[in-house]
């Protein structure tokens, strides 16, 4: 009961990453105020979930909506301790060569300013509360391009240095700010703007969760209480003396080039043995 006494606000709270989250502090005894635009997902999540979880409808992209967010858990119990900023989707599916300054602006919006703005209304319900903290989503992504979308891993790559600002800014309140990476975790995120019939996204969904088991050196699928569990530890005080940092949970997948760990996958080095065996046995036969 790590969390016992604590109001926790998650957004994205209706499926994946964030519905996991939101499950794992409510057991854990807090009051966690489950925001998502998915008004039928989160009223749903806040009636089967165990615990106190009560659904707020709250658009990220709408820093108002954000502060609406925020008062409104502060007014019903006194106050925040924990925030964790998740609402995401895939965002801008074009390249830097295609892009449009709208969906730039829009994806931004969704992944970056939220975050920002998650922060900037959550914290004068922080100050003054013992053990208060803020975990942000980040990606994988953010640690080189080819993980997703170029706008989608620039907004990652946003969030991870917003962390590091946002910790300096708020130590002297006692506020910590932390990032987690997911890897390749097996969520609606990649099915979600897919404009096909629902029979056709659970056949994406179920090759999804194949492509995920095999993704990386970890040999199962990354699940989203992989990443619960991970913003639990952020969240609470056992890393009481972590701040401005980040935690990569990918199962490995970060680690470098596939054939580096997967006997399957011939890389360079493997190519030129095989060319050096090749000359040798031509050299023998000769
Ligand atoms: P998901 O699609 O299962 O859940 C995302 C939730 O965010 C949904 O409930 C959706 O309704 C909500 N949402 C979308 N736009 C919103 C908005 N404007 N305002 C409020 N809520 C909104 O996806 P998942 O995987 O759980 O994603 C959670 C976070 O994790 C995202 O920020 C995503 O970028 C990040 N992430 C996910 C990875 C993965 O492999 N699943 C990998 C790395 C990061």
């Amino acid at each position: 009961m790590r969390f016992s006494g604590k109001t926790v606000v998650v957004t994205g709270a209706a499926s994946g990453i964030g519905a996991a989250a939101t499950a794992l502090f409510a057991r854990e005894g807090a009051v966690v105020f489950a925001s998502d635009i998915d008004v039928a997902g989160g009223e749903k999540l806040a009636a089967e979930t165990e615990g106190d979880v009560r659904f707020a409808e709250c658009d990220v992209c709408a820093p108002y909506a954000i502060k609406a967010l925020m008062d409104r858990a502060a007014d019903e119990t006194g106050g925040i301790d924990t925030v964790f900023n998740n609402a995401g989707a895939g965002g801008a599916r074009e390249n830097i060569a295609e892009i449009e300054p709208e969906a730039w602006d829009r994806t931004m919006d969704l992944l970056l300013r939220s975050v920002a703005f998650g922060i900037r209304y959550a914290v004068p319900h922080m100050m003054g509360r013992k053990g208060a903290s803020i975990v942000n989503v980040s990606s994988v992504a953010a640690v080189g391009p080819g993980y997703s979308p170029t706008t989608y891993a620039v907004a990652k790559a946003g969030v991870l240095h917003l962390t590091k600002c946002a910790a300096t800014d708020l130590a002297q309140h006692g506020i910590r700010v932390n990032a987690v990476q997911p890897g390749f975790i097996n969520t609606n995120i990649f099915t979600a703007s897919l404009d096909i019939p629902e029979e056709f996204k659970a056949q994406a969904k179920a090759s999804i969760a194949q492509m995920s088991s095999n993704a990386q050196p970890v040999a199962r699928g990354g699940q989203p209480i992989d990443i619960a569990n991970a913003v639990a530890f952020l969240a609470s005080e056992e890393a009481g003396f972590m701040t401005g940092t980040s935690l990569i949970v990918d199962g490995g997948l970060t680690l470098g080039p596939r054939h580096s760990w997967d006997p399957e996958e011939g890389g360079a080095f493997e190519a030129l043995i095989a060319l050096e065996e090749q000359v040798k046995a031509a050299q023998q036969t000769a």
